[in-house]
């Protein structure tokens, strides 16, 4: 995610919107994101550390003839961001932190193929975790779809902030407000900011053609954060869990293609209890026809 402060909110020209030739270029970025959390997935055990996990992304980027979009951005040190339990965002993969039993942890991968940019994460849980943290990532899960549902050309970027909002501030939870979601295509962040609470019918007008991120942050306690002195990682200044969960999307003509879904993206949404609008393509799906109809169900169950 971006910080909020380096674009400022719904000004300036959003991300322009992609022409033909480069939708399929932006598919394949998707889609290889989703592959790389899926290999993250497989691999996540107690007992691996960070750099473990990291080292598992740079080999996959490297064997697609890919790039690691955070490895140098403002002099990120690694190939994707590792945020455990109170790390909200930005965490920087480590030898010496080890996976224990009980934690959470956001693996935030972005791959550049053919010059654009997938940008996804997860959280996943290190064997059995509590209830309330298994609460929190299956909430803030659900928040990311209920966002996503949100999405349709005509609409505003605010609709969306108001969809995640309503559904986790009633369950107790609180937004970060510190990072949005962004647009992103040929570069890694452009506006317009996507903030993960709002009014519905603010914000710049969603278009077809854009494409942007959705990532919720979703945390226990407070909803600030502070930076530590490494000067990325950013943590509940409580202490208290965070949860994250990012997709990139393209809007369509008649709503909207998740580009970085995973091989088991619709069984989870299923398990979530949200029921996706006719609008939403979960794309990138081995067995799945890009060129279907979508998946077809009622409208948002909240
Ligand atoms: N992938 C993050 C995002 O969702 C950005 C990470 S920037 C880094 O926008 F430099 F920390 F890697
Ligand atoms: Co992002
Ligand atoms: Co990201």
């Amino acid at each position: 995610m971006k910080k909020r402060k380096k674009f400022s909110r719904n000004k300036g020209p959003s991300v322009p919107a992609l022409k033909p030739h480069e939708i399929g270029a932006m598919r394949d970025a998707g889609r290889f994101a989703g592959e790389l959390l899926d290999a993250v997935e497989d691999f996540i055990r107690p007992g691996i550390s960070t750099a473990d996990i990291d080292a598992l992304v740079d080999e996959m980027t490297t064997a697609r003839g890919a790039i690691s979009a955070p490895l140098g951005y403002h002099g990120f040190p690694a190939h994707c961001c590792t945020s455990i339990n109170d790390v909200v965002c930005h965490g920087i993969p480590s030898e010496t932190r080890i996976l224990g039993v009980g934690d959470i942890i956001n693996v935030d991968v972005t791959p550049i193929v053919d010059g654009f940019h997938g940008d996804a994460s997860r959280t996943f849980f290190v064997g059995e975790v509590t209830s309330i943290a298994r609460r929190l990532v299956e909430d803030t899960y659900a928040s990311l779809w209920l966002g996503i549902a949100a999405v349709v050309p005509g609409g505003r970027i605010g609709d969306i902030g108001h969809a995640i909002q309503s559904y986790v501030e009633p369950r107790g939870y609180s937004v970060v407000q510190q990072f949005s979601g962004h647009g992103t295509g040929r570069v890694f962040h452009t506006p317009p900011a996507v903030m993960h609470s709002g009014k519905r019918g603010t914000g710049a007008e969603i278009e077809s053609g854009m494409t942007f991120t959705i990532e919720p942050m979703i945390n226990l306690g407070d909803w600030r954060c502070d930076i530590l002195d490494d000067g990325w990682t950013a943590v509940t200044v409580d202490r208290a869990l965070s949860a994250q969960f990012e997709h990139t999307v393209m809007v369509t003509e008649r709503g909207v293609e998740v580009l970085t879904a995973g091989a088991g993206e619709l069984a989870s949404i299923a398990a979530s209890g949200v029921s996706l609008p006719e609008t939403v393509r979960v794309g990138g799906l081995a067995g799945v026809d890009r060129n279907s109809e979508g998946t077809k169900t009622a409208a948002a169950v909240v």
